[in-house]
Order: structure tokens, then C-alpha cells, then sequence
């Protein structure tokens, strides 16, 4: 196996091999959240293995991992979880005591034009890393877990009251959100079943370093550099919660470690705007930080047409990961933003890199232009 810089990474050699060291496997571990994961763990638990595990779509980029790929504990398989056979075999290799599983498509709007991508990777995917986990750890589940990380897209949408918690009723409205939904059933019903150790938590919007500029935080962030226009969705009346990436990180950390076996625990961050209120925040702050005149950005604000099946509101209501682990954001909405806004004016070299080939493709597909 090769590393980020092109050099050997171990890999287990045969498949009796056993390490003496804890071993999680963390799945989409290239990607936006995945990659926060991984650093985490990699940095918090020496003692204990990291396999980043992706397949490196156009989202999967390791250049994210870039501090800690050397690091002793890390490795990285490119695996394709659609691919049964592959999944076993990395599973029978590293018999993990552990499965993070972040990997999935994760754009509602790729969802849109191509739903069976999401039912490949989100469901088949998430089915055959299951298998694996239940052969691999048959007779001996005891501290072992599988935990699968979902979103609150899985509710559906709210009105102008209330909030979405572990008890909510699932109700998805877009490709992408049936497919989560339909991966946590199955999570859910081989722990029923066949007694597989499982947890489940269900985040709202992330936002912060390394997010790939399709989604909305990064997508603004790099049409205002870049001087293009800013393309919102129908009014932009539509609202979101949003967190700081680290700190779903940090909360993903206390449900693996403490969280209860079976149990989901849903994971937000007390934080609402409408998307279009966003937009302008995003534009005044930006304004400030690249010395333009107050108002300049704004002007690139454009409405273009909605999305269909457009979700109205989400908002989670996370006391219970509050209450039983002692989890709650630590950084403030104004603090984040500052700080992603920061990252991606002094990280041009990864935009420039991601937002080259396909992704234009793609952008143009969806904007045209
Ligand atoms: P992302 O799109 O940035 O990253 C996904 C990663 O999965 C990439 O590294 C990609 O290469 C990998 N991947 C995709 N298909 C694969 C396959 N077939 N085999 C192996 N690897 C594959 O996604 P993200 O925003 O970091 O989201 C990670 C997880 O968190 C997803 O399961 C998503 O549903 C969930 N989630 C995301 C958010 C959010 O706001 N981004 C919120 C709640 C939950
Ligand atoms: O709620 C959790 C989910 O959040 C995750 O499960 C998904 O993986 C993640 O992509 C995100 O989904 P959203 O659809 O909420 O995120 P997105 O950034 O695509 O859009 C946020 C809002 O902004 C939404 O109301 C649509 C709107 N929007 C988005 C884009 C990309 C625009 O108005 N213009 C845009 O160009």
C-alpha cells in the first residue's frame, strides 16, 4: 500500500495477521468530516491503529491527512465499499475491534441527477460492511461497535417550531436522504437481528476547513474569491443548523468510545440561520477580511431556481448527547466561520486542486455555467 507522499505504507501482509494494537477501521476518512476523524484519532490514541479506508471519489482527496499521514498509527487502503468481496477481505485482514463508517456520496443535488450512485455506495455499501463486520467478529462481539454516521436529512423537514430528536419519525424527502435513511435501517435491524454491536448518530450541517465547494459554505466562499456569482436557492428562506466540523468530530469521539450499544444520538449545534442571512454574513465578514468595500461581495448575490424537494427546515435538538456524554459545540458560529474563511484564503493551492477536472463538470452541469 502507498502513502499520501507515494511512499510504502505497511499493510498487513497475510490474513492471520493480528495487530497487538487496537485497530479502527474509519471509512470515508479522505473526505470533509472523515478526514477531521481521522486526525483526531490518529492524534488522541496512539496506541491505537487508524485505517482510513476510502475509495477516493471526487470527494476523497488525501491531501486533507497531509499532517498526519506518517504518523505511526495511520494507515490507508483505497477501498470501494460497493465492492463486497474487497470490503471482507479488509475486514478478515486487520480484524478490526472497531468500524467508523463515514463513507457515502453525500451531495443532495448529485442525488437529484444521479440516485443510483447514492444507493450503491450509501446503501449497498454501508450492507456490505455489515456482512463483513458480522462475519469477521462472529462468536466474539463483545467490545466490538459499528458506528455509522448519518445525517438529520433523515427527518425530513420541519416547520417553523420544533426540533428533530432521536424519537422523530423518519420521513426522507430526496434521493440522498432515503438512501441514509435506508442505510441506519439496516444498521439498526442487523443489531436486532443478528445482535451486531451498533450506534448511530445523526448530524446536522457541518461547515469548516477541507469541505468540498459544491456545498453551500464552501461554494460561497469560492465564487467570492473568485468574484462569481453567489447562486441561492429559491427565496433563501430555507434554514439550516449548522457545526463546527471539529466539534462533530469531538461529539463522533464520545459516541464511539461512551455512547450506548444500540442507541443513536442525534448531534447539532443550537444554530439556525437561513440560508440567505448566511449569505450576507458570509459576504460582510468577507468583505472585511479581503479589504473590499463594505457591501461589494453582496452584490454577487444571485436567486437562481430552487432545488426540487427542497427541505424547509432542520434543526436538531441534541440534549440528549448533552445529558448522557457530556457533549456540547465548543466554538462559537462567528469563530468558526472566521476561521474557515481563513483557512480557505491561505489553502488557494487545495482549492485550486479540487476545483479543477470533474468538479467543472460537474459545476457546470449544475449552474450553467
Ligand atoms: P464527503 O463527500 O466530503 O466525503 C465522503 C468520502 O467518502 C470521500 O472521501 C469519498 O472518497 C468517500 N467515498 C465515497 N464513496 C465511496 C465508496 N464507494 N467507497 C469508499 N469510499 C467512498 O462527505 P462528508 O460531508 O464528509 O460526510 C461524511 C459522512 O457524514 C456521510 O456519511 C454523510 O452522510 C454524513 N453527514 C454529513 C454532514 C455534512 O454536513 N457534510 C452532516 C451529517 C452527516
Ligand atoms: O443536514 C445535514 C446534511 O447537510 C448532510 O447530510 C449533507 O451531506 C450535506 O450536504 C448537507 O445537506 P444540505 O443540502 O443541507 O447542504 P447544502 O450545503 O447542499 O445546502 C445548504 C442549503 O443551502 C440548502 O438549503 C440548499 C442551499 N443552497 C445550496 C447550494 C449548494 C443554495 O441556496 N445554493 C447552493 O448553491
Amino acid at each position: 500500500m502507498v502513502g499520501a507522499d507515494g511512499t510504502p505504507n505497511f499493510a498487513p501482509p497475510n490474513p492471520h495477521y493480528r495487530s497487538l494494537m487496537p485497530t479502527v477501521l474509519i471509512t470515508g476518512g479522505a473526505g470533509f468530516i472523515g478526514s477531521h476523524v481521522v486526525r483526531r484519532f490518529v492524534q488522541r490514541y496512539p496506541e491505537t491503529t487508524i485505517v482510513n479506508v476510502d475509495a477516493l471519489t471526487y470527494a476523497g482527496n488525501l491531501e486533507n491527512l497531509a499532517d498526519v499521514d506518517q504518523a505511526a498509527n495511520y494507515r490507508f487502503e483505497r477501498v470501494d465499499i460497493r465492492d463486497a468481496a474487497a470490503v471482507q477481505d479488509l475486514v478478515d485482514r486487520y480484524q478490526p475491534d472497531g468500524i467508523i463508517h463515514l463513507a457515502a456520496e453525500s451531495h443532495v443535488d448529485r442525488s437529484i441527477t444521479d440516485p443510483m450512485a447514492f444507493v450503491e455506495t450509501n446503501v449497498i455499501g454501508t450492507v456490505n460492511l455489515l456482512n463483513a463486520a458480522r462475519t469477521a467478529w462472529a462468536g466474539a462481539m463483545e467490545g466490538k461497535r459499528f458506528y455509522h454516521i448519518s445525517t438529520d436529512e433523515v427527518f425530513g423537514a420541519l416547520g417553523a417550531e420544533g426540533f428533530f430528536t432521536e424519537e422523530t419519525p423518519y420521513s426522507p424527502n430526496s434521493p440522498y436522504s432515503a438512501s441514509k435513511a435506508s442505510s441506519d435501517h439496516f444498521v439498526r435491524a442487523y443489531h436486532e437481528t443478528y445482535g451486531l454491536p451498533i450506534v448511530i448518530s445523526n448530524c446536522s450541517n457541518n461547515y469548516g476547513p477541507n469541505h468540498f465547494p459544491e456545498k453551500l459554505i464552501p461554494l460561497m466562499i469560492h465564487n467570492i474569491i473568485e468574484g462569481k456569482p453567489l447562486p441561492v436557492y429559491g427565496d433563501g428562506k430555507y434554514t439550516r443548523d449548522w457545526l463546527y466540523v471539529k466539534d462533530h468530530a469531538s461529539a463522533i469521539d464520545a459516541v464511539y468510545h461512551d455512547g450506548r450499544n444500540g442507541e443513536t444520538y442525534c448531534i447539532g449545534g443550537w444554530n439556525e440561520w437561513q440560508n440567505i442571512d448566511l449569505v450576507h454574513l458570509l459576504c460582510r465578514t468577507m468583505d472585511a477580511k479581503l479589504g473590499r468595500p463594505e457591501g461589494d461581495c453582496a452584490q454577487l448575490i444571485t436567486f437562481v431556481k430552487d432545488r426540487p424537494g427542497h427541505d424547509k427546515r432542520y434543526a436538531i435538538d441534541a440534549t440528549k448527547i448533552h445529558r448522557e456524554l457530556g457533549w456540547k459545540p465548543s466554538v462559537t458560529f462567528e469563530q468558526g466561520l472566521s476561521e474557515t474563511i481563513d483557512w480557505y484564503l491561505s489553502n488557494k493551492t487545495w482549492l485550486r486542486n479540487v476545483t479543477s477536472g470533474a468538479y467543472l463538470d460537474y459545476y457546470s452541469a449544475q449552474y450553467g455555467a
